[in-house]
């Protein structure tokens, strides 16, 4: 696939193929077994500009970073100018982070009640305000996540990728699929080649990218200089190097039972730190939570396999790493 290094501001990113941010999903447990496996960026979960201002905990344990993550974006959310101007610069005194990325596509209720996310697409002067104002207030570079619009009657794709582009920011993603769609549909990859036609700074494409195959289509239909995947690596990181390195074997048995395990200690290991620096007492030990959290991604790892809906009914009760990979173990023993 015909991809160059991605660079923007002091980023540079090789192979520019990224994880997408998914609340829920990609902690640092997640995204390092993603980068491990060749993803060349990763953004952190959405994390609320109001959260930051609060001082809210339970906001910046979606600021954690480990070593693997880089190169890194804090991709944050908000409705006012002053909310995203604070939350950057709090971020950027961090110094951990290598850009800044303004969420302006999240089309999940609760977001776009408050004005933020995706509804800003409705009114894409405010998308322009904000970038305008966080590049004036930080010196890291600053990008935007959003998609090619809201619904069909609000401002088309070009209209909001030309706002942010003369507001200042130095990278645009663009979700090919319309806010109001959610994660339905086809993503219009069409769409994603008019805005890198349109645009001077780096288009990362994104929707729909689930093999290697759609990744080459991607950049073939559309031109566009990074791919984003979203759920597509959930349950299959290995996509990225498969990708990168045309690997002539799928991963093997083995090595599926290595990227579970370590993907479940080392969300082990985050909730425990995690819930460490807690005030108030959450309802399960870590332990318990990490393996709550892992359900979805186990799911996944294990989709196609012999022996999975029978795993899947007992997913809930499921409260150790033992418990977890025993069962693990004798689904995979049924594919060997
Ligand atoms: C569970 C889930 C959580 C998501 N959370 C976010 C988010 O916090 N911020 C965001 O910009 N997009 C979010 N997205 C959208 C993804 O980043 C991506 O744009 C979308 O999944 C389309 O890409 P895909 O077809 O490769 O999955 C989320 C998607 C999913 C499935």
């Amino acid at each position: 696939m015909n991809l160059k290094p991605l660079k923007f501001g002091t980023v540079t990113i090789d192979f520019p193929v990224v994880l997408a941010p998914m609340a829920g999903y990609t902690d640092a447990a997640f995204r390092s077994i993603c980068k491990e496996n060749g993803a060349g960026a990763c953004y952190t979960e959405v994390t609320s500009a109001e959260g930051i201002r609060r001082d809210s905990q339970k906001t910046f344990q979606f600021l954690e970073v480990s070593a693997q993550d880089h190169p890194i974006a804090a991709h944050i959310f908000g409705k006012s100018v002053e909310a995203m101007v604070e939350a950057a610069q709090y971020i950027e005194k961090l110094n951990r982070f290598d850009w800044i990325d303004l969420n302006c596509g999240c089309p999940v209720k609760k977001v776009v009640r408050r004005g933020a996310g995706a509804a800003l697409m409705k009114e894409p002067e405010q998308i322009g305000e904000i970038v305008r104002a966080v590049k004036k207030a930080v010196s890291l570079p600053v990008s935007v996540k959003t998609r090619i619009g809201f619904s069909p009657s609000f401002p088309d794709h070009l209209t909001i990728a030309k706002i942010v582009e003369d507001a200042g920011a130095d990278m645009i993603a663009v979700h090919g699929r319309l806010a109001c769609n959610f994660h339905k549909g086809e993503a219009d990859w069409e769409k994603l080649g008019e805005i890198k036609q349109a645009l001077k700074i780096p288009v990362i494409g994104n929707g729909g990218v689930n093999t290697p195959e759609d990744a080459a289509e991607m950049v073939r239909v559309s031109g566009v200089d990074g791919v984003m995947i979203g759920r597509g690596a959930v349950g299959n990181p290995w996509l990225f190097d498969q990708i990168k390195n045309k690997p002539a074997e799928p991963p093997s048995i083995q090595q599926r039972r290595k990227v579970i395990e370590t993907h479940l200690l080392r969300l082990v290991e985050l909730t425990t730190a995690t819930a460490a620096g807690r005030r108030c007492k959450t309802k399960f030990i870590p332990e318990q939570a990490a393996c709550l959290h892992f359900r979805p991604h186990l799911a996944q790892y294990i989709k196609g396999l012999r022996g999975r809906r029978e795993l899947l009914q007992h997913l809930n009760e499921m409260h150790d790493v033992k418990t977890v990979l025993t069962a693990v173990d004798n689904v995979l023993e049924q594919n060997q």
